[in-house]
């Protein structure tokens, strides 16, 4: 039976290195990770992903890009209020330039980050939107999973391998979206996320502390004292999703001393050389331009 897992994990490898948006620095150290998580099985394993452009797509195929959970405010009060809608267009253009700039370090990113999450935040507040405009919102969105990522939140979900969606965005907004897509949240997914929190009248009235941007996704937000991480406790195997620098970290929270897998989704620009080979650096196992969950779901189903 163990022979047969190790004998997987080379096809595997194989099978990967023959795929082109396939690119894997270390197939030494993925194949090692590989075999560790192949041999403790799903008792062992956890998933942890990241959303907007990870479990969601990037683009359509026109090429148009798509939204991000906090994009259905400035997509859907365009529409209503395009005052309001400019302030948050306005924001992202000021700000997404310098998440994603090659000249600032993350030291510098932070404040800029902070500034732009809490103006964003203050406006929603402000505006008092209520629980049911936010699922119309959601509804009307340009949210759009990948290619079989119903199928891998489900067949986790069956195996009983915890999800946790942990994400710089809005966790509501994940919350509803895979209520409307799956009609019911699973009960193996978990979110590490920023939450509005709603008054009597069901408005908005803040947002869940601490702040979650891109740059702090580690163990500095994680209650660890909540009963979900005594559950995990066990599972010392990780699978991480990403698509940003910000994701590599998403792991440090939790206490264990198996691998971790981090498969990285590269959306940038396929001329940036610099750029892909930094994600090839930092992620095991970089997946280029994919609008699938295919690899990931190929990792998974050979350990479960
Ligand atoms: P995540 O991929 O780590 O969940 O990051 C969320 C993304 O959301 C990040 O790239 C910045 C973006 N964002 C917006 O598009 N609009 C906003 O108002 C804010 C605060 C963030």
């Amino acid at each position: 039976d163990q022979l047969k897992k190790l004998e997987h994990v080379t096809d595997l490898m194989e099978e990967f290195g023959k795929i082109e948006n396939v690119r894997i620095g270390n197939p030494t150290d993925v194949k090692e990770k590989l075999k560790k998580m192949a041999l403790g099985g799903e008792h062992k394993l956890l998933v942890i992903s990241d959303f907007d452009f990870t479990l969601s797509r990037f683009q359509n195929e026109k090429g148009e890009r798509l939204s991000t959970t906090h994009g259905v405010f400035d997509d859907n009060v365009m529409r209503l209020n395009p005052a309001l809608g400019q302030k948050f267009v306005d924001l992202r253009e000021k700000y997404y330039p310098i998440e994603f700039s090659p000249n600032l370090t993350v030291e510098e990113k932070i404040p800029h980050m902070e500034k732009w999450w809490g103006s964003s935040h203050q406006l929603i507040v402000n505006e008092k939107f209520s629980k049911s405009t936010i699922e119309d919102f959601v509804r009307q969105s340009r949210i759009v999973f990948k290619d079989g990522a119903e199928e891998l939140i489900q067949s986790l979900d069956a195996h009983s391998v915890p999800l946790v969606i942990f994400s710089a965005g809005i966790g509501n907004i994940i919350e509803i979206f895979l209520q409307q897509k799956l009609g019911a949240i699973p009960r193996n997914t978990h979110f590490i996320s920023n939450m509005i929190l709603f008054d009597e009248n069901e408005q908005a009235r803040a947002f869940s502390e601490p702040l979650i941007h891109t740059f702090c996704k580690n163990s500095s937000v994680i209650q660890k004292e909540t009963s979900f991480f005594h559950e995990i406790s066990g599972r010392t195997n990780v699978i991480l999703l990403g698509d940003s620098m910000g994701d590599i970290h998403m792991d440090v929270g939790v206490e264990k001393n198996g691998p971790t897998l981090k498969i990285g989704f590269y959306n940038g620009d396929l001329s940036d050389q610099k750029a892909l080979d930094h994600y090839v650096e930092v992620y095991d196992i970089v997946l280029v331009h994919d609008p699938t969950m295919n690899i990931a779901q190929k990792v998974i189903d050979m350990i479960n």
